[in-house]
Parts: C-alpha cells; structure tokens; sequence
C-alpha cells in the first residue's frame, strides 16, 4: 500500500490507490479543506507534490483548468501542484497541503 508523507505535520498514512488523495486524507483525519466535495471545482485541496511526481495519476483537463484558474506560483524546487480531489497514486510521495487546517 503506497504511503504519503504530509509534510505539513511529518504524518505518514497508507492510502488506498484506488481513491483520491483528498479522500484519503479525509479519511486519515488530515484536515485539508474542500468546499465542493471533491468535484474540482473549488481548487482547496490543491496539494504540492513534494516528491514522487512520476507515480501520480495523469492530468486531466478539468483539473488543468482549475490550477491555472488559482494562479500559484511555478515552485522553484520543481514541485507540482495537483488536486487532492483528482490525484491518485500507485508509489509512496511526499506533500505539502496548501490549505492546511491544523
Ligand atoms: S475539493 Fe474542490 S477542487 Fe478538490
């Protein structure tokens, strides 16, 4: 099972590949926000992926729309940002949650 390493807190959590970061978190008791549910929409769950880019989930269009639309910054250290709502992954990662409510 591939884990996920939050670097907001140094939490590690095995997730279920099969669903998405945001639910796995939300599972865990991680507290990263979402207003929409997980339908792309709201752009709160947006996470930086720390480590382990190459394992995610491909980018779709709907969640391409939406990061361009939140107008982050281009991290210096290579990083990307995906959805936590649109993400999955099949290798161990690390993240940074953008909205982080702890
Ligand atoms: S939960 Fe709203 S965009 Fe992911």
């Amino acid at each position: 099972m591939p884990k996920v390493k939050i670097s907001n807190n140094d939490e590690t959590i095995d997730i279920n590949p099969m669903v998405s970061f945001l639910n796995n978190l939300l599972i865990n008791n991680i507290p990263i926000e979402t207003i929409c549910g997980g339908r792309a929409i709201c752009g709160k769950c947006v996470v930086k992926i720390l480590r382990g880019k190459e394992y995610l989930s491909s980018l779709k269009e709907i969640e391409s729309m939406r990061l361009k639309s939140l107008n982050l910054d281009v991290p210096e250290d290579k990083a990307v940002y995906r959805l936590a709502c649109q993400t999955h992954t099949r290798r161990d990662i690390t993240i940074e949650i953008i909205n982080f409510k702890g």
